[in-house]
């Protein structure tokens, strides 16, 4: 979910509503806004999933009345209750004086709520979040000061979590509070804001601060004698974002938009690691040399296409480096007891630095004593806080909930890693090092060239793109492609792609080929070729269609494949980085032909912070 809040003398109400709208990637089953304006506390929600940000706008534009002292909005993605109006935020208390917005799971709401019920209090919705406005009901009822009651009210909430709170009796006041949860506050001359991410208020904050855990932060007008940190007491965050990087650049989505940026994110991301004459920037890292030096074993953790960026990790560690290396989805890793100590390094992937299974996954590698390392997007983000060490991915804001360029920038990044840990245990010379961080930062170049084969690609695929039936297969390095492809597949226009290590595809799924099915193989320039061609040939003798992707120049799939979209040559280690990008391509043309948004697929949310 998102959250945002704004305080001042005449909050801009259109303005703070488009801070929230920035925020729809973290879910979009449903919105709502509380404003306070003239004394009044008004409170308007939409349940129509992606369509709900548009009726909000249409609610606020026909309002007699354009600012506001307090505007708070939230954007859901359900954990609790059905995205149902009733369920949507803000909620208010039985009073109808206080509004609070939500973002996270409150574990133990269910005996709170008993309680609360016991005493007298009405529920108007199934959310864990509702029995937060009632507790503060009874605490401010009680005497205590806004501040000091939420402080309370805090303590009593087990879980993980963010929230906002305004009360009309305090008009000129916000209070914002989390654990675990993310939560920035904002500040610009007269007004100060508080939201979930900064792409929310880029373009209206002048400095941004991290709400600190477990400590109530208040903006605005503050009462006398209550307790609660104000903006003067915290450190401001460096946020290297423009407010430019989150708008359309004339493109019809985020998710074209964004894939388009891919060889620049990669490129950042790359470049920011290695000095001019291609040497590691250590300092980078903040982990000393020789304790990586030590690192016998390597543990990679992520979600969705974090992890799959991951998997492709794998391959080059263990090629580069010579150190065995796991990959594990964080929400599995967790629970399977993992074996680790001061030998091993875990790699936490995750775009957002957000994800809750990946935090919680490194939070306890570091506590077994392992050394960790996070790759992530977001600077200061949870994730780069746990980790002894971190490596940005330099990919600006990304907004679309499929992954494109980050992904990209991950493996980037995975290849700089696998690089300097070849190095410092001595599987690569000096000059091999320099030399494979050359060619990595030369992928940049190609991706730009393969990018402008869309044409060429999509003159072949019209066809296929009513297909319903998709596998997509692939051997080494390519097989984790492979599921990246089924999955933005999935993502994007919801059918059914799977995918499946080409060998393994005779042991039981080539039972499912018939004439309907497309196999999308993905043929790599490499010591795997033949094998590979041989899997196509099974798949053909099945009747399904067949959609290769191959290099430049390589003539094995002219007669088996019916079709064959190119990708330049590369070193083959490289090459998931470009084979990727018909896939991803091609998931975008599946979604656009079905009708569907590109940038908000359903039942999805960017960043997902619950387990
Ligand atoms: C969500 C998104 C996925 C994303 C995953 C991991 O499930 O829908 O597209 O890959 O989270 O996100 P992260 O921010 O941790 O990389």
């Amino acid at each position: 979910c998102g959250i945002v809040g704004a305080v001042g003398a005449e909050i801009d109400l259109l303005a703070t509503f488009e801070g929230l709208r920035r925020l729809e990637y973290r879910g979009y089953d449903s919105a709502g806004v509380a404003i306070i304006h003239d004394g009044e506390l008004e409170v308007a929600r939409a349940s129509l999933a992606r369509e709900s940000m548009n009726q909000l706008a249409e609610w606020l534009a026909v309002q007699p009345y354009s600012t506001g002292q307090v505007m708070l909005g939230h954007t859901r993605w359900p954990t609790h209750g059905a995205p149902t109006l009733t369920n949507t935020h803000p909620h208010v208390d039985c009073t109808g004086d206080l509004a609070i917005v939500h973002n996270g799971i409150i574990e133990n709401f269910r005996e709170l709520k008993v309680g609360l019920v016991a005493r007298g209090h009405r529920f108007r919705s199934d959310t864990d979040s509702e029995v937060i406005a009632h507790l503060l009901e009874e605490a401010l009822a009680s005497g205590q000061l806004p501040a000091d009651a939420l402080t309370e009210v805090f303590t009593q909430l087990n879980g993980h979590m963010a929230i906002v709170v305004a009360s009309r009796a305090h008009p000129g006041l916000l209070l914002g509070v989390r654990r675990t949860s993310p939560l920035l506050a904002a500040s610009a001359v007269d007004h100060f804001f508080f939201a979930s991410d900064a792409p929310a208020f880029l373009s209206l904050a002048d400095q941004f601060y991290e709400v600190p855990e477990d400590v109530v932060v208040v903006l605005g007008d503050s009462v006398e004698g209550d307790g609660g940190v104000r903006l003067a007491e915290l450190e401001p965050l460096a946020i290297a974002w423009s407010s430019q990087d989150a708008v359309l650049d004339g493109y019809a989505s985020f998710y074209e938009m964004e894939l388009q940026q891919s060889p620049s994110a990669f490129y950042d991301t790359v470049a920011a690691l290695m000095t001019t004459d291609h040497q590691a920037v250590v300092d980078q890292l903040s982990i000393d040399p020789y304790e990586l030096q030590r690192i016998r074993k390597v543990v990679i953790i992520g979600c969705g296409t974090s992890y799959h960026a991951g998997l492709v990790g794998r391959y080059l560690i263990e090629h580069l480096a010579r150190i065995p290396v796991e990959v594990d989805v964080a929400s599995e890793y967790r629970y399977r007891d993992p074996i680790l100590d001061a030998d091993t390094l875990v790699v936490g992937i995750s775009q957002s630095g957000e994800s809750l299974e990946t935090i919680t996954a490194l939070r306890e590698c570091v506590a077994s004593g392992a050394r960790t390392i996070a790759i992530t997007n977001v600077i200061g983000s949870q994730l780069s806080r746990v980790a002894d060490g971190v490596l940005y991915t330099r990919a600006g804001p990304e907004i679309s909930v499929a992954s494109t360029k980050t992904h990209l920038a991950q493996v980037g990044a995975l290849g700089m890693l696998a690089i300097y840990l070849g190095e410092l245990k001595g599987v690569l010379y000096p000059d091999e090092a320099s030399r494979r961080r050359q060619e990595l930062i030369a992928m940049a170049e190609l991706l730009r060239a393969t990018l402008d084969r869309q044409s060429q690609w999509r003159a072949g695929i019209g066809d296929y793109l009513s297909r319903e039936h998709f596998f997509f297969i692939g051997r080494n390095l390519l097989y984790p492609v492979a599921m990246e492809g089924a999955l933005k597949m999935k993502e994007l226009s919801y059918i059914a792609a799977e995918a499946y290590p080409a060998g393994e595809l005779k042991h039981g799924p080539i039972a499912m080929l018939d004439e309907q099915a497309v196999v999308v193989a993905l043929l790599g320039d490499d010591r795997l070729h033949e094998k590979m061609l041989g899997n196509i040939e099974e798949v053909r003798a099945r009747g399904a269609t067949i959609l290769a992707v191959a290099t430049d120049g390589d003539a094995g799939p002219d007669e088996l494949a019916d079709i064959v979209l190119r990708v330049p040559k590369s070193e083959a280690l490289w090459s998931p980085l470009l084979m990727v990008l018909p896939l991803q391509v091609m998931a975008g043309w599946m979604a656009q032909a079905r009708g569907y948004d590109l940038d908000k697929p359903r039942n999805l949310a960017k960043t997902v912070t619950v387990e």
